[in-house]
């Protein structure tokens, strides 16, 4: 008998950590964590089982197809956006041909199963990209329809592989001798730039925003690299996990939309800086903005309509910033870096 599993790709990434832990302490839940790493100690005891593989080798896929009873797929690896764009094909070929293949086995798994495999995807505020930051200021909350021209090799990507989750999810093998009768049940979620109390991300974009946070608590000085001004919209990892826990929980019937955006609260880099300061007093701060991260974070939207998820699947976020500083990542961090 194969054991049924939900499937997590970059398991050892910020997503990965927090999903990893949240979902492993259920009972009802098995994990197969997959990463290119080798998977971090602290989330051994969660998961089920690990496999350390790239996932563009398609016999280790093959392999986990012939083994696992695959329910759920949360596919999270992926090369963000800074660091996609020192190596846009590498990028490509990770996130495009990554994603390919995770869609492909999902179709795999459907087909056996004999019913549709859930596939949640984190797409980004990297799909979005506004043309000049005047426009950015006047665009306000952004919806899943508009501006949807991105500048970086990643929100292309990211976009991208939205569509081909539509294609999989609707249209697969459309013209096939049987067609495709078991598709796949493809849910996606626009996140805003996103803050862990206990893990940083890495070749990200709006990583000045935890960045700034993990320097003071660790007192370490921090050059940040946008303007004071520059405004993204944030949210922190439990309402993450929520978000994603709770999109794949949602009634099929109940989502008009395969892509959702959410989002928590926006802010500006100076009031990062400001709300750190307050809980971290001794905190050396700096602006020191890179003027290509820069123009990549002012293409991204200021902020992001999520009504479409508070009315097709009740989504509502925990945490505003204050309560977001105050009840998580202050108390979380200062104990971390205390240890
Ligand atoms: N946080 C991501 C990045 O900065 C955006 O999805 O690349």
């Amino acid at each position: 008998m194969r054991k049924e599993v939900v499937l997590i790709t970059g398991a050892n990434g910020e997503i990965g950590h927090g999903l990893c832990t949240h979902l492993g302490i259920r009972e009802d839940v098995l994990i197969l964590a997959l990463d290119i790493e080798e998977l971090d100690e602290e989330l051994i005891p969660y998961c089920h089982r690990f496999v350390q593989g790239d996932i563009l080798d398609k016999m280790l896929l093959g392999r986990l197809v012939a083994e696992f009873e695959i329910r759920t797929i949360y596919h999270l690896a992926s090369i963000l956006s800074t660091r996609a764009e020192y190596n846009p094909e590498a990028a490509h070929r990770v996130n495009v041909e990554g994603t390919l293949n995770l869609l492909r086995l999902a179709i795999e798994q459907a087909e056996w199963q004999g019913r549709p495999v859930k596939f949640i995807y984190p797409s980004s505020i990297a799909a979005y990209g506004l043309p000049d930051l005047e426009t950015k200021n006047r665009a306000g909350k952004v919806k899943e329809h508009e501006w949807l021209t991105p500048k970086t090799m990643y929100g292309c990507n990211k976009l991208y592989c939205e569509h081909l989750g539509r294609y999989y999810a609707r249209h697969y093998r459309q013209l096939g001798a049987e067609g495709a009768a078991i598709k796949i049940d493809f849910r996606g979620l626009r996140f805003p730039g996103l803050i862990s109390a206990f893990t940083t991300p890495a070749g990200g974009t709006s990583d000045y925003g935890p960045e700034m946070l993990h320097h003071a608590a660790q007192n370490i000085p921090y050059a940040c690299f946008v303007r004071p001004d520059s405004i993204l919209p944030f949210m922190v990892m439990p309402d993450t996990i929520k978000a994603l826990v709770d999109l794949w929980a949602a009634p099929q019937e109940n989502l008009d939309n395969l892509v959702y955006n959410v989002t928590s609260f926006s802010i500006t880099a100076q009031q990062i800086a400001q709300m750190v300061k307050e809980a971290f007093p001794e905190a050396e701060i700096s602006f020191e903005p890179d003027m290509r991260r820069q123009k990549i974070v002012d293409s991204w939207p200021g902020d992001l309509n999520d009504d479409a998820a508070k009315e097709d699947w009740d989504w509502s976020p925990d945490y505003d910033a204050m309560r977001a500083f105050e009840a998580y990542l202050v108390p979380n961090i200062s104990e971390r870096y205390q240890k």
